[in-house]
């Protein structure tokens, strides 16, 4: 056939059929509204095909050039929004077919030798993913950035630590920020380990069953830089673990994003007043003239939820099917493009968003001077001169209480009534119950001295470099 005849009016597979499809069903049935999306995936991993068949003699020279040709063009058409997307095309695969095929004749109805849409659909999404891991994971990255530069800035700024959301002993800012450094190093970890069961090649499995045409996996697996190859036909068109397993981090990014958001909220909260966010990340209230709200981390807070909501979806969506492709599997796409979309926007959003964190030094150091934040310190004080820390913690929790009948801090009981709590207790001990005294006291590493935040810094930027 010539270029620009195309054969029949329906489907491709239309041959079979004796009535056309029902336009509902042609409408359910459809993923182009969707998967036109992995379109420049699609081209490459039909390219990389089509070299493979092109370099075993299974394709001619010319039809290569045919192929190549209608690629290119079509792929311009993509991106510049000319090229016809129709509901008649079923998917992404189909439209790009039909296209090469108006293109350049036979040569394009020759390209789906020995592939089915089965090993080249999860092709397409296994290339989408690679992509969209990289691109997260650098995103994480920056946000990783932004964290260790304020942590430096306030690596010796006092705050309370808090367990049960209670005051419990005094840590410095920059060690609590560091913290949420270390999840995010393990979100990327996670990401590059999943990255390489994504990145193996499923071409060649063809419908299920393999292909009897003398292909070359290798050759196409180098081609389009897959690690490997899926080792099994059956395996390769019907397993999403590995979209499965990028849900599975990337709701753990979106868990550690979500804790985040929520202490930002808090700490934004006018009774805490530790941080504020600047304006342009914070929206008024329509009715409350006074109202600055945090949405962009109750926002991020919220979206975590439907991230975690795609990975039951996609578990679901597995673990009921046979070997080895279904339609099913079509419903992988769009929880998994959502899934990617949320995380891109989510955490460029907040690589923006950090750096502006403007911190009130005075008002967290007021809050860690109250709550008795340094009572631990003072059992340790008296463990040193002797007393069992049984003993210690006993007889500080009576000075706290008379501390609580005093309505002060414990850090400013006198010292004749400290001693009567234990005879042990010197003029040196306002050196233990002070702040300072106490973050600089904890200087192994992972601990909050500023010298060791300082030097955890350097830790990060030389693991982010
Ligand atoms: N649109 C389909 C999907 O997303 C492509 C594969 C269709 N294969 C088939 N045998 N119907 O999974």
């Amino acid at each position: 056939m010539a270029a620009g005849e195309e054969k029949g009016h329906g489907p491709v597979w239309s041959g079979r059929f004796g009535e056309a499809v029902a336009e509902r069903v042609k409408r359910y049935t459809a993923s182009i509204g969707f998967d036109r999306r992995l379109a420049e995936f699609d081209i490459q991993g039909s390219l990389a095909h089509a070299r493979m068949l092109a370099a075993t003699g299974v394709l001619s020279a010319a039809d290569l050039a045919a192929i190549e040709r209608g690629m290119a063009t079509i792929g311009d058409e993509i991106r510049s929004g000319r090229f016809v997307w129709s509901i008649d095309d079923e998917d992404v695969h189909f439209a790009i077919e039909r296209r090469l095929t108006a293109l350049a004749g036979d040569a394009g109805r020759r390209l789906h030798t020995g592939r089915s849409r089965n090993d080249q659909v999860a092709t397409d999404i296994r290339l989408f993913l690679r992509a969209a891991i990289d691109e997260i994971a650098a995103l994480i990255k920056a946000v990783q950035h932004a964290l260790v530069d304020l942590a430096e800035r306030h690596a010796a700024t006092a705050m309370p630590g808090f367990t049960h959301l209670q005051v419990a002993q005094p840590v410095t800012f920059g060690h609590h920020l560091l913290a949420y450094y270390e999840m995010f190093a393990r979100d990327r970890a996670r990401l590059a380990d999943c990255r390489k069961r994504v990145n193996r090649l499923p071409l060649g499995a063809a419908a299920l069953a393999g292909t009897s045409y003398p292909i070359d996996r290798e050759r196409v697996a180098r081609d389009l830089g897959f690690e490997g190859l899926c080792e099994n036909s059956l395996d390769a068109v019907s397993d999403r673990d590995f979209a499965i397993e990028f849900a599975a981090a990337a709701a753990l990014v979106m868990t550690h994003v979500s804790r985040l958001s929520e202490e930002l909220v808090l700490w934004m909260s006018p009774p805490f007043a530790f941080i504020r966010l600047p304006d342009r990340f914070c929206t008024g209230s329509s009715i409350m003239p006074q109202k600055k709200n945090p949405d962009v981390p109750e926002l991020a807070r919220g979206k975590a939820g439907r991230v975690f909501g795609h990975l039951v979806g996609l578990l679901t969506l597995m673990k009921g099917q046979p070997l080895a492709y279904n339609k099913d599997n079509q419903e992988d796409k769009e929880p998994l493009f959502d899934t990617v979309d949320t995380l891109v926007d989510t955490l460029a959003v907040f690589a923006e968003m950090i750096p502006g964190i403007e911190v009130d030094p005075e008002r967290m150091r007021a809050a860690a001077a109250e709550g008795h934040a340094t009572a631990t310190d003072l059992a340790d004080y008296l463990v040193t001169r002797g007393m069992p820390f049984r003993d210690a913690h006993e007889a500080v929790a009576r000075a706290v209480r008379a501390a609580e009948a005093r309505g002060c801090d414990l850090a400013r009981l006198p010292l004749a009534e400290l001693q009567g709590f234990a005879r042990e207790i010197g003029e040196d001990v306002y050196a233990v119950l002070s702040i300072e005294g106490s973050l600089a006291g904890r200087t192994h590493r992972g601990g909050t001295a500023p010298a060791q935040v300082l030097e955890a810094v350097r830790r990060a930027r030389a693991e982010l470099a």
